[in-house]
């Protein structure tokens, strides 16, 4: 492992290429399939992954990760629009996800670190990760770096047969009292955005 870097990280942030959406693919199905982490029922295909990375480099959207020693993808984190409309510009619903080989090694954290960065440096508001509410690993996570707990919607999903809790863990952002103009949402915007427990 990696010495930790100036910010005490351990893993070197990459931005994911097409060449990494097999290992992003085979990392949310097997959330898919095995957890509530996504509140998806089938797998997803390559075209369907090729559609969602068309998505973000349309709307410039970063896909952040940290690959394996072997050279494979070890994590990834990305965002899309909160919601569709253009008052909501301003803020995005974000994802970290490690693969289960490798949890526990600060990889989570380090990817969301990133990610805020990103989203400070981009001049954004508001960051939400939208959490099913057994999920306490990654609700352990945003805790840990300072998002807060702002909402629970009861019995917002169905899956594996029982009802879900979603939970709203939200960060607002230093950069957000720069923003003064309203802009128009940039078109196709919906399309980018993630169907996990958000
Ligand atoms: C959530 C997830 C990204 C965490 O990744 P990770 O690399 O294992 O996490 P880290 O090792 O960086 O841990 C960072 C912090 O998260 C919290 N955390 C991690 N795993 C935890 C667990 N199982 N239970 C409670 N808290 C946990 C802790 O606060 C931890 O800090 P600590 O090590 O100082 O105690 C990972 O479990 C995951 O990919 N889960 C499945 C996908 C998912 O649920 N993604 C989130 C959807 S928004």
């Amino acid at each position: 492992m990696a010495e930790p870097d100036a910010g005490g990280r351990r893993h070197a942030v990459i931005r994911c290429g097409p060449e990494h959406l097999e290992a992003i693919r085979g990392i949310y199905n097997h959330e898919i399939q095995h957890t509530t982490a996504l509140y998806e029922y089938e797998p997803r295909s390559a075209e369907t992954m090729a559609a969602w990375w068309a998505a973000k480099q349309a709307l410039g959207l970063p896909v952040l990760g940290i690959e394996a020693g072997s050279g494979g993808l070890a994590g990834f984190a990305t965002w899309g629009p909160f919601r569709a409309f253009p008052a909501y510009q301003h803020s995005v619903e974000h994802s970290v996800y490690v693969d289960s080989r490798f949890r526990g090694h600060g990889m989570g954290r380090t990817l969301l670190a990133a990610l805020v960065e990103e989203a400070t440096a981009r001049n954004l508001h508001m960051m939400v990760g939208v959490i099913d509410a057994t999920n306490a690993a990654s609700i352990g996570l945003h805790r840990q770096r300072g998002f807060t707990h702002c909402g629970t919607v009861r019995e917002a999903g169905f899956k594996f047969g029982r009802w879900l809790d979603v939970e709203f863990w939200q960060l607002l952002l230093r950069t957000a009292t720069d923003i003064k103009v309203e802009q128009p949402n940039p078109p196709g915007a919906v399309q980018a955005s993630d169907s996990r427990a958000g």
